[in-house]
């Protein structure tokens, strides 16, 4: 079952032909702007922007015009990558099937691709001009909001601070929720809230992230397991070599499958929101369950 449905992958191919112009404004050239470029380029699956372009259309709006957020929320996923990858955290040599930024270009250089990376998310936000300045606002405050210490970065957090602890799973939960759910939040939520969604599917648009985002961490601790660097493009088996808490250590693979099963339909049943307008999401969402990378 492939991930993307014929619109989706219309969005995909919209955003990859986009994105390498948000670029065109770094006037310098350079190893930071080099590895900026090396951060974001092929190999990853663009959910994030994907899911954003197509809550924006199941909303009633025009997928392409919320392309400057897809593109900036891409680009804070990407740099939350390059600083997980570093020794510091994750020490991880392989990202996206390609050395990660700090084994290609050094770490003083991986952190400062990190930091420019995020710098360039929310200049890449402000300066869109396809919606009221409300309503840039209200998507870029969301952006903000939801990479911040309330999310992506306070997930990190407890994720780091948990290595080698046991914890339980209310406070695995809080971590995934964190780490992952809040971007996968940010990207339903700012996509209903530039298509002109009502609030009620704006609000729906959320839960819909955060669910598929619970499942979407359980299948990556998952695959990490089970599945071979070659297909993820990633090392394998570095969350127990780094003593990490994953459903898959506290609940065993079994357990944790079914935990993505629930969530999933959880997901589903807040498309509802959507009626036939939310088909793609909903075979995106079953499709994420079974993925291989
Ligand atoms: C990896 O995200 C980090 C997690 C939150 C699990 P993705 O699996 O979306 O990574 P890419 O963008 O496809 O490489
Ligand atoms: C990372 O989670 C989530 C981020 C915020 C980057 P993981 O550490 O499990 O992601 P991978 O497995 O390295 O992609
Ligand atoms: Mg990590
Ligand atoms: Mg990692
Ligand atoms: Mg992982």
């Amino acid at each position: 079952m492939s991930l993307y449905t014929p619109v989706l992958e219309q969005h995909l191919s919209y955003f990859e032909k986009q994105f390498p112009t948000v670029f065109t404004a770094l006037l310098e050239d350079n190893n930071l702007i080099d590895a900026m470029r090396y951060a974001c380029e092929g190999g990853g699956k663009r959910l994030r922007p994907v899911l954003l372009m197509e809550c924006c259309r199941a909303s009633g709006g025009d997928p392409k015009t919320a392309f400057p957020l897809a593109a900036a929320l891409e680009l804070i996923h990407s740099y939350s990558l390059v600083h997980d990858d570093m020794p510091c955290m994750d020490n991880s040599p392989l990202r996206r099937g390609k050395p990660s930024v700090h084994a290609a270009f050094g770490e003083t250089l991986a952190l400062l691709t990190g930091d420019a990376l995020l710098n360039l998310a929310f200049e890449t936000a402000l300066s869109c001009q396809n919606f009221s300045a409300d309503t840039s606002l209200l998507a870029t405050r969301i952006l903000a909001d939801c990479a911040g210490v309330h999310g992506m970065i306070g997930g990190q957090l407890i994720d780091l601070e948990s290595e080698e602890k046991r914890i339980d799973l209310p406070t695995l939960k809080r971590l995934q929720e964190r780490k992952t759910a809040a971007l996968l939040v940010a990207a339903c939520k700012i996509g209903a809230t530039l298509g002109g969604g009502s609030a009620e599917q704006i609000e729906k648009a959320g839960l819909f992230g955060y669910y598929i985002g619970l499942s979407f961490q359980i299948i990556d601790d998952i695959l990490d397991v089970t599945a071979t660097a070659e297909a993820l493009g990633k090392p394998v088996g570095s969350d127990a070599q780094n003593e990490k808490n994953t459903y898959v250590s506290l609940l065993g693979i079994e357990k944790a499958r079914e935990l993505a099963e629930e969530y999933t339909k959880e997901a589903i049943s807040a498309l509802s929101v959507f009626g036939e307008k939310g088909d793609d999401l909903r075979h995106l969402t079953e499709a994420l369950l079974n993925r291989t990378h």
